[in-house]
């Protein structure tokens, strides 16, 4: 599935809507290059979430935790990983825990990643600074099954 987004609110609106399906334990990773707007996309899930604490970018952090809303948020950007290093996080713990987690940057980690997740792959498009190709990639029948929903 494709969606079309033409300004970063939109980006956000489709992140919102995603979040209101999400269940304990979902994993949805970002792909896209820099300033595609993975974390803007997260801000969206966030808000839809309930979160209201303005979301950072975990650049520096890696992980970022939000407690306050209707599922905890473990937001990951794992971009500073590419040379190695992920297995040192932990992440298992936060894939098999009660939250959703949100990774940016997921190609850097391909052996720390379950067979099953969410893949959601923003684009910029070449000629208009604000209009961005979201693809959604499910990876097994869960995600399968929520990208079905999201459709509708
Ligand atoms: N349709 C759009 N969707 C999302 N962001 C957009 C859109 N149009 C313009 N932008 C701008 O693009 C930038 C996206 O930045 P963002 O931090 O979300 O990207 P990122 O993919 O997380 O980058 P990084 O790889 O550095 O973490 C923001 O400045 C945002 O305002
Ligand atoms: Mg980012």
């Amino acid at each position: 599935m494709r969606i079309v987004a033409t300004n970063p609110d939109q980006t956000q609106a489709v992140g919102k809507k995603l979040a209101a399906l999400l269940q304990p334990g979902d994993l949805i990773l970002l792909a896209g290059d820099l300033g595609a707007g993975k974390t803007t996309f997260t801000k969206g899930l966030a808000l839809g979430l309930g979160i209201k604490r303005n979301i950072k970018s975990p650049t520096f952090t890696l992980i970022r935790e939000y407690k306050e809303g209707r599922l905890p948020l473990y937001h990951m950007d794992v971009y500073r990983l590419e040379d190695g290093g992920a297995e040192d996080l932990g992440l298992e713990e936060y894939f098999n825990g009660d939250g959703v987690s949100v990774v940016e940057w997921a190609s850097f980690i391909p052996e720390e990643l379950p067979a099953e997740y969410l893949e959601i792959r923003l684009n910029k498009d070449e000629t208009d600074d604000n209009k961005r190709y979201i693809d959604f990639n499910a990876q097994g029948k869960h995600y399968e099954k929520l990208v079905a929903k999201l459709a509708e």
